[in-house]
This record gives C-alpha cells, sequence and structure tokens, in this order.
C-alpha cells in the first residue's frame, strides 16, 4: 500500500534542514523503489505569510491521511506579536491534539567522539543513550480551563494541569514497552510533593509497575531529575514524564549530547500515525546562513521509516551512515571548535555516499 508523507519544513533553519533530509528520502526512494507519496506544505510563520494563518484547514487534512509527517521547525521574532491564536507554535500544538499524538519520544544519545561539544566532562557523559517520553496532548498544555481575566483588579491568569487515568496509563505503557526494548529501568518524573496531579501519576505508575516485573521502576521529583540529568545522566535509561516537564527535562538532556543539532523526535498515536522533527527549533539566529546540523531531521527521517513507514531496515541502515560520517570526521558548526566545518548542503551528499556502500 502506499504511504503517504506530509513534508512540513515551516520556518527559520527548519526549511534548510528538511531539504536534506528530503534529499535523502528521494534518495531512498528511488534505490529502494519504496511506494512512497510525499507532499510538501508551508507551516508556522510560512503558512501564517501566506493564507494568514498557522495551519490551514487543507494541511490538517491531509496531515490526518498521512502515515507521517516530517516537521522542520517553525516561528521567529518577526511573528512573535501576533495573536496567540495565529502565531507559529500553535501549528505544532493543533497538529499534536488533533491527530492525537500524545507520545513523544526524545532520544538523547552521545556519539563519544563529540563528547568534547557537551557541556559536561567526558567522563560524565560518555556512553549517553538515554530515551524521554514525554505525554504530548494533555497536561497544563491544553488543560481547561485556561485563561486570562482582566476585568477585576488585579488581573489574573490561570492555566490547569489535569490528567485523566487513561492518559496516564496509556504513556506509561509506551514508556514500559521501551524500557522492555532498552536497558528494563524506567525514571517517572513528577512534582508528587506538592501537585495532586502528580501524586495520582506516581500512584497509576506505581499500579502498572506490578505488570513490568522486569523493569526496575523509580520515581523521582521534576526538580531533582533536571539536576540528576547534569550531574549523572547516566543513570536513567528511560524517562517518563508529563507534558511540561517532559518539555523541560528533554532540552536538557538534547544539550548533554553535545548539539540539540543531533536529536530527532517522534510524537506517535494509537495507530502508528507519526509526525518526526527535530528537536532543535527554527534557529533564526543562524538561519539563511547554511550553517544549520540536518542530522536530527535526517534521524527524525529514520524515525518515521521505523515507526510509521515498516522499513525499520531502512532507518537501520540511515543511522549506520550518521555513525560513520561522525566516524570520518565530519563535522558541521555546531559540532566542531576548530575552523573548518562543512555546510548543511554538503550533509545529504556525504551521507548518500555512505549509503551506496552499505
Ligand atoms: C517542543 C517545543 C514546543 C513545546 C513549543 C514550540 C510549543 O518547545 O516541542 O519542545 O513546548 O512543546
Ligand atoms: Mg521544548
Amino acid at each position: 500500500m502506499t504511504k503517504q508523507i506530509l513534508i512540513l519544513p515551516g520556518d527559520g533553519i527548519g526549511k534548510e534542514v528538511t531539504a536534506s533530509a528530503m534529499k535523502i528520502l528521494n534518495y531512498l526512494i528511488e534505490k529502494y523503489h519504496l511506494d512512497f507519496i510525499t507532499i510538501e506544505r508551508e507551516v508556522g510563520g510560512a503558512s501564517y505569510e501566506l493564507h494568514g494563518k498557522p495551519l490551514t484547514e487543507e494541511t490538517l487534512e491531509i496531515a490526518k491521511q498521512s502515515d507521517a509527517i516530517l516537521f522542520g521547525a517553525v516561528g521567529g521574532p518577526q511573528w512573535d506579536s501576533l495573536d496567540w491564536d495565529v502565531r507559529p507554535e500553535q501549528a505544532l500544538l493543533g497538529l499534536r491534539k488533533t491527530l492525537g499524538l500524545f507520545a513523544n519520544l526524545r532520544p538523547a544519545f552521545l556519539f563519544n567522539e563529540l563528547a568534547s561539544a557537551s557541556p559536561l566532562k567526558n567522563h560524565i557523559i560518555e556512553n549517553l543513550d538515554i530515551l524521554i517520553v514525554r505525554e504530548l496532548t494533555g497536561g497544563v498544555y491544553f488543560g481547561e480551563p485556561r485563561g486570562l481575566v482582566e476585568d477585576v483588579t488585579p488581573k489574573y491568569a490561570f492555566n490547569t494541569m489535569v490528567y485523566n487515568e487513561d492518559e496516564i496509563r496509556r504513556i506509561a505503557r509506551v514508556a514500559f514497552e521501551a524500557a522492555m526494548t532498552r536497558g528494563k529501568k524506567l525514571c517517572s518524573v513528577d512534582k508528587a510533593n506538592v501537585l495532586e496531579v502528580s501524586k495520582f501519576w506516581r500512584g497509576i505508575v506505581a499500579e502498572m509497575g506490578l505488570e513490568y516485573p522486569e523493569v526496575m521502576l523509580s520515581h523521582q521529583l521534576a526538580d531533582n531529575t533536571a539536576m540528576q540529568l547534569v550531574l549523572n545522566p547516566n543513570q536513567y535509561d528511560v524517562i517518563v514524564s508529563s507534558n511540561l516537564f517532559g518539555d523541560i527535562l528533554s532540552d536538557i538532556a538534547a544539550t548533554l549530547s553535545g548539539s540539540i543539532g543531533m536529536l530527532p523526535s517522534a510524537s506517535l498515536n494509537s495507530s502508528g500515525q507519526g509526525m518526526y522533527e527535530p528537536c532543535h527549533g527554527s534557529a533564526p539566529d543562524i538561519a539563511g546562513q547554511g550553517v544549520a546540523n540536518p542530522l536530527a531531521m535526517i534521524s527524525s527521517l529514520a524515525m518515521a521509516l521505523e515507526y510509521s513507514l515498516d522499513r525499520k531496515d531502512l532507518a537501520v541502515k540511515i543511522e549506520l551512515a550518521i555513525k560513520n560520517f561522525i566516524g570520518l570526521g565530519h563535522r558541521t558548526k555546531d559540532i566542531t571548535t576548530s575552523e573548518g566545518f562543512i555546510k548543511t548542503n554538503d550533509v545529504a551528499p556525504l551521507l548518500i555516499k555512505l549509503l551506496e556502500n552499505e
């Protein structure tokens, strides 16, 4: 059956890194005669400029019918003052919510050759290999009621952090299952010392732990996890967390690995449909210079091949090519301290050479 892939490059370096991933995808389509079709649309600020909104109904409809979505990045200073509901980030939140992409997998791993690019000392960071499983369609990001009340003094604003037991169970299940295929360790992160919703979360995850006796389950407070990720990141295998805490912890974890420009992510729903995006954002400060590192986007394509496109074999090939690429000493600007580095557009052709030999 034909697989449909929606390409949403977005803004800033999103466009540049997506172009590189497309070179790899097109190469694979041709070489392996893949029955894939790709459709490209604007999203975020780019869509706002064309259509007056960051995500059009048409694009959302195509997204619903696609097996996988490759998402670059959205946002930029020129759209920072827009009304709330047309800001570029709303495209991302709208896609996540509408497609029910509740499970966000954010791996953080280190190629040991890049240890010197990490802000941490080499011995702390070597062999880093963590998976953060972040809940993505609930919690304080989407909780109701929410709002801003301006007709009283003092004015106030509020959000609601809410999880029901089903939402907790389904994300915990993804995390337990992931732990079973990895190091069989799961750390659930919450603020159970302060928040009812966290205490409830902890109880449900603990109860589910009984179904997975082989998984060593622990619970940690989010502030402590932030500290432990920096002190001793290798204590973790899989971390599961709510939308907000997962957002914060995954940025810390990504930074440990040397460059946020290296790390992919997948956001999945219960029918295997997924959106795949690099952990980094649109990086307006370096956009247009051709120096962005496209490896996170290319790794995200690998995750799409594995989780939504039934071609884990090709995902493995891409990952191996990236490993060899790093091993050969190829470096984009973000992962080198020396003057010499290769540019965004140099990466895909070098990877394709490596893929040819696999
Ligand atoms: C992320 C981002 C988004 C989030 C923003 C851009 C809405 O930080 O994917 O981590 O907070 O989820
Ligand atoms: Mg974030």
